[in-house]
């Protein structure tokens, strides 16, 4: 079973407590939950993992290939606009990765409208709440499927 890693970045522990009108009141469990279930249901393993610490993040993407992960789907939070780190190690394990926002980055404050990472992505999903999430999910099974 081809299997799926979710990456969650700092702060995103704290969803459904945390700035509730941009990023909405569904906690990280519930996400992880639909997440969980959307992935069953279309035949794919999931796997999840959320950090407040950047080299944790860079060391999972290191890890992924050994891990046996097929794809990553990445929330990297703030790290998205600073991390060259998180960037490179996306680009160094050649892992087909989706990058997903809840709210609309390109939409808020300017240091926001600059992601690192999205370039070496597949592709970016932002604006849509909890929705980037599954939307995102939906893309790399379908890519993982062809
Ligand atoms: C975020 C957007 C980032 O700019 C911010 O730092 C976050 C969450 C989002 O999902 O909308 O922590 O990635």
């Amino acid at each position: 079973m081809k299997k799926i890693l979710v990456i969650h970045g700092p702060n995103l522990n704290l969803l459904g407590k945390r700035e509730e009108d941009i990023y909405g009141a569904t906690s990280l469990a519930e996400i992880n939950a639909v997440l969980g279930k959307d992935a069953a249901e279309g035949g794919f393993a999931a796997d999840f993992f959320q950090s407040n610490h950047e080299g944790e993040i860079v060391d999972t993407i290191g890890n992924a290939p050994a891990n046996g992960v097929d794809a990553i789907l990445i929330n990297p939070a703030a790290y998205t606009h600073t991390s060259v780190a998180i960037r490179d190690a996306i680009a160094a394990v050649k892992v087909p990765t989706v990058e997903v926002h809840l709210s609309n980055i390109y939409a808020r404050e300017d240091f926001r409208h600059t992601s690192l990472s999205a370039p070496v992505c597949r592709g970016q999903i932002s604006g849509f709440g909890v929705d980037s999430y599954y939307l995102g999910l939906r893309g790399l099974m379908n890519m993982l499927r062809d």
